[in-house]
């Protein structure tokens, strides 16, 4: 199962604040036995005092005379038992109700120790010892030692410290529950994410709301929807490119199919010949579809990942380029003149997409010039490297030179049987290069004159 944050931060949380209360818990323990010792020997102290008011003397020696009353006081609502001893200075035990001490080095210790736990006749006591100065009788001072038993002491603590106790413990319980509704507070906007995107049409591409979310989710949410709209234009492109592609197959597919039954009805050689020439021209403008059709996706596909550039010479590629298409130019009577530049035309690239944005523009110049006539090509070096190609034909109205580009998109009563896809490759190849393609009329406002001008960054003389 994945680990929530906000159940991870609850539980970080409450173990923090648990271990927090038990610490807290040894703190208050600890000063409630400081507590209860502080006030207790104070007491211990002040009976002592008492007990040597009530020092008396007789013809039989010294006795404490302790009223039922003054009892009372000495032993914390009857709940204690006391015992004492009385010594005089020199350390002569003169009266008691029990044997404390068996010395004087004992006593003297006592003395200086101050109240102390112990234990006496099986019960344990808090015992003190403390010298009294004496006004009466023959003596000048006493030193008397008093031990009770712990009873109150130990009632008082225990009230004390379950006192303590459970307010701390509703103290860490409401802050458990305040933390608990703050972080369940603070991850109300995932919930909503949440039940947004289970909601969301994911057949639509539907954004994501990005209305109050917090600042923290923002930039994730304007991303995912940058990314639903990119990838919705991608898919809309694709739909419209195979359907498209697929009614551009059809009509020609169509065509050959008519040929085909026909040839089947024929018996004269004669007849079936011209038929299956007629099959055979119309399979290679099939193929040349295809192939068209093939350089599109991959040009999507490839010149994207701009690992495939390398190092190519346009010089090169473009007499290349020429030499293929020579015998087309040749057929109509076209003359290819050439203008190649001497500086250097290297440039970082992919050459099958050059060579495919080369050949579209040569080919349509010599497609849609008058036979006869002359296409220009040519090169250009320096910072910006451009390739230009300009032909005598009947030119392109200012208003379609946009639309040219778009995919399968043909000018109204074009000559020739073309898909309309070579100038939509030219443009994909020339964006992966950074490239500008521009149209303008050819020389004396005849015919039309294609430029394409790379970016100073591709030119590769440095590299
Ligand atoms: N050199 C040109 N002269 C006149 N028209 C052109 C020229 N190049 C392209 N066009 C027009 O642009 C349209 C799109 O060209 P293109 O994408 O190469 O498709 P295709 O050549 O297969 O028709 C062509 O149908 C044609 O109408
Ligand atoms: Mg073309």
């Amino acid at each position: 199962m994945k680990m929530s944050i906000r159940s991870s931060l609850l539980t970080t949380l409450i173990i923090a604040m648990s271990v927090l209360y038990l610490v807290r818990l040894a703190a208050g323990y600890i000063q409630t036995v400081q507590l209860t010792d502080e006030v207790y020997d104070e007491m211990l102290l002040n009976s002592v005092d008492s007990l040597a008011g009530w020092l008396d003397a007789s013809a039989k020696g010294f006795d404490i005379k302790i009223s039922s009353a003054s009892s009372a006081i000495l032993t914390h609502n009857n709940i204690d038992k006391y015992f004492y001893e009385v010594f005089d200075a020199e350390g002569k035990r003169l009266t008691g109700n029990t044997n404390l001490i068996d010395n004087e080095t004992a006593l003297r210790s006592l003395v200086k120790s101050g109240p102390k736990t112990t234990r006496v006749e099986n019960s344990d006591v808090r015992i003190m010892a403390a010298d009294v100065p004496l006004t009466r009788d023959q003596l000048k001072s006493v030193t008397i030692v008093l031990a009770e038993t712990l009873n109150a002491r130990k009632r008082f603590f225990e009230k004390t410290f379950v006192a303590i106790a459970i307010t701390q413990f509703l103290a860490m319980s409401l802050s458990i529950a305040c933390v608990y509704l703050f972080v369940s507070k603070a991850f109300l906007p995932f919930k909503k994410l949440k039940q947004n995107i289970t909601e969301r049409d994911t057949s639509r591409f539907a954004q994501l709301p990005e209305a109050g979310a917090p600042a923290e989710m923002a930039p994730f949410l304007a991303e995912f929807n940058k990314m639903c709209a990119a990838i919705e234009q991608d898919v809309r492109s694709r739909e419209r490119f195979i359907s498209n592609a697929a009614h551009q197959l059809r009509t020609p597919l169509a065509g050959l199919r008519n040929y085909a039954s026909f040839g089947l009805e024929l018996d004269s050689k004669e007849e079936l010949k011209d038929v299956v020439l007629r099959i055979d021209k119309g399979l290679s403008g099939l193929t040349r579809l295809v192939n068209q059709l093939l350089a599109l996706a991959r040009a999507e596909r490839e010149y994207f990942m701009q690992e495939h550039f390398e190092r190519v010479e346009l010089n090169n590629i473009v007499s290349r380029t020429i030499s293929l298409l020579e015998p087309e130019a040749v057929n109509k009577g076209i003359e290819l003149s050439c203008e190649l530049t001497t500086d250097s035309t290297w440039l970082y690239g992919h050459p099958l997409g050059l060579e495919q944005l080369v050949a579209n523009l040569i080919e349509n110049a010599i497609a849609y010039s008058p036979n006869g006539g002359e296409v220009i090509i040519r090169t250009g070096g320096g910072p910006q490297i451009v390739f230009i190609v300009e032909d005598g034909g009947p030119g392109i109205p200012a208003e379609e030179r946009e639309r040219i580009f778009e995919r399968f998109y043909r000018i109204r009563g074009s000559a020739g049987s073309g898909s309309g896809l070579g100038l939509s490759i030219v443009k994909e190849v020339a964006t992966c290069h950074q490239a500008e393609v521009t149209i303008e009329d050819g020389n004396n406002n005849k015919g039309t004159r294609f430029t394409v001008k790379f970016h100073e960054k591709t030119a590769s003389s440095q590299l």
